[in-house]
């Protein structure tokens, strides 16, 4: 760090305009900002995705204590060398193309402007009356989704006759957490001890329902399944409906609650899709108050539903009482965004409602508005929904189509690739945009490949370990084709990586 920087020039105090700083100095600041935010994206596709950073190394480079003096406005005079010095060499770049790990996070410009502008508005949104537009806009924006995604109109907020809707939630993670709590809610208000609630999922479900169990004081930790219920899958690791009904049938014999069963359409290891309508058509089938509620996790996968030929993906989510689907996964949209619905929002906002003194205000106490702080646990939200707006109307609803089309034709190519090299073998059918395999011969070959591909580091691809048909339990090699810019060449790119890493590993 300079000396400039350690001390610090006090000839440019920051000023406090309206909003705390001046037009003059956003535009100023914006220019530096601009400036390396050129150098960044212009370069991106050419850098390695992994970053080579050693633990502490950032740490090291950075000042123990905060500055006693502020350095104003020559501070945007340093922070592109800074970014480029300190922050970029500890990243790994996810919005490269070349990003082939976990679900990728697609970001865009209507995206990045549609942060930037709700970073510059910066109001919270708790109430309707503390930012009409933004709860007004968020609204509109969770049922422009509905239609893109084809939801029943049980999930909207202007449907005749029901009572559903949706919000921007920061991660598929806190809906099911705020799921979990309007289902035992629920419940409890139907006469069940809380102490008796037991929660459904697959062994193949996401750590964040089982997480949420935790959260909620249903479980001591992830292995303690006295409340948790991970149902077996078949060979292709959906979730098993009969064994789902079996272990729903043996907890309420033995006096317990089914609260909440949590399907999902696209898991994380493998992209499998859940039987849906076996399972939505077992539970309907349930008396009422003995009926858990059905949540669909589709974080990931949901995004395809906005094309009409792999919208079967969500069938049966008419049963459902609440659902997910993460914009900021594949649909172009800067992280955070998650989009939660529930069919009745009264069972969610009765079970997260809390109103002090402080928090009252004349059209909330009139009802008819919607308060959205009554969705989550964060009382404090940002607008969101800006950024989902400005990502609809640029792209369009064609846009996005072509956009997933278009991933999910190279996963395609990529799997083409791997079923013709004698080497690899494709495990589990592909999933939309997610190819996975694994190495032919020892177990540890395949992670020995994605490390050497990843220490080289021009491309990025991760693991999963999951029980693979005629081989058991199996590291897994996952490509996940969902980076915004990704198209033949960064595939090529990755062919000629793993071509490489093969030569490298079997020698
Ligand atoms: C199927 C699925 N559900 C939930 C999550 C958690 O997402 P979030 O980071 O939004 O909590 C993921 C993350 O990859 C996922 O793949």
């Amino acid at each position: 760090m300079s000396e400039k920087q350690a001390t610090g020039p006090n000839t440019d105090r920051p000023e406090l305009g309206s909003g705390g700083y001046s037009a003059d100095q956003f535009s100023k600041a914006l220019a530096h900002l601009e400036q390396w935010a050129g150098s960044y994206l212009g370069s991106l596709e050419e850098r390695d995705v992994v970053s080579k950073r050693q633990p502490g190394e950032t740490l090291a480079m950075l000042p123990e204590h905060p500055p006693e003096s502020g350095e104003g406005m020559g501070l945007w005079e340093r922070v592109g060398d800074e970014l480029r010095e300190i922050v970029e060499p500890g990243l790994v770049h996810w919005q490269s193309p070349n990003f082939f790990a976990y679900f990728p996070c697609s970001g865009s410009l209507p995206g990045v402007m549609g942060e930037l502008a709700s970073a510059v508005m910066n109001v919270n949104g708790m109430l309707w009356s503390t930012s009409p537009s933004a709860t007004e806009l968020e609204m509109r924006m969770v049922n422009w989704c509905a239609e893109l995604f084809g939801l029943p109109d049980a999930f909207r907020f202007d449907a005749e006759g029901s009572n559903g809707g949706g919000c921007i939630q920061g991660t598929a993670s806190e809906g099911v957490l705020a799921a979990l709590c309007a289902a035992r809610k629920r419940k409890v208000d139907s006469g069940r001890d809380r102490g008796t609630m037991c929660i459904y999922t697959s062994t193949q479900a996401h750590s964040s329902i089982v997480k949420a169990a935790m959260v909620a004081g249903l479980a001591d930790g992830p292995d303690d399944h006295s409340r948790v219920r991970l149902i077996e899958t078949d060979a292709n690791l959906r979730m098993n409906p009969e064994a789902l009904y079996e272990s729903i049938e043996r907890d309420l014999y033995a006096g317990l609650t089914p609260c909440l069963v949590s399907t999902t359409q696209g898991t994380t290891s493998t992209g499998a899709v859940d039987p849906l309508g076996e399972i939505g058509a077992l539970l309907a089938a349930m008396p009422s108050s003995k009926r858990p509620w059905l949540h669909v996790d589709a974080a990931w996968g949901g995004v395809a539903a906005a094309c009409p030929e792999f919208r079967s993906l969500l069938d049966g989510v008419g049963h459902a009482d609440s659902l997910c689907i993460n914009p900021h996964k594949w649909m172009l949209t800067n992280f955070d965004c998650d989009l939660f619905w529930v069919r009745d929002r009264d069972a969610l906002t009765s079970a997260m409602s809390i109103t002090p003194a402080y928090l009252h205000n004349e059209q909330s106490d009139r009802g008819g508005v919607v308060d959205f702080r009554d969705w989550h646990v964060p009382l404090g939200r940002r607008m969101r929904a800006l950024k989902l707006w400005w990502v609809l109307r640029y792209f369009g609803v064609e846009g996005i189509r072509e956009h997933i089309r278009n991933h999910v034709r190279l996963a395609w190519r990529f799997e083409q690739f791997v079923e013709n090299e004698p080497r690899l073998r494709v495990v589990f059918e592909r999933s939309l945009s997610l190819v996975c395999f694994l190495v032919e011969g020892e177990d540890g070959l395949t992670m020995q490949l994605i490390e050497s591909i990843n220490a080289r580091g021009r491309v990025m691809i991760s693991h999963t370990r999951v029980e693979v048909p005629g081989l058991g339990a199996r590291f897994v090699a996952r490509v996940a084709i969902g980076a915004s810019g990704v198209c033949d060449r960064h595939l090529d790119l990755l062919t000629e990586e793993i071509g490489k890493a093969l030569e490298e590993v079997l020698h």
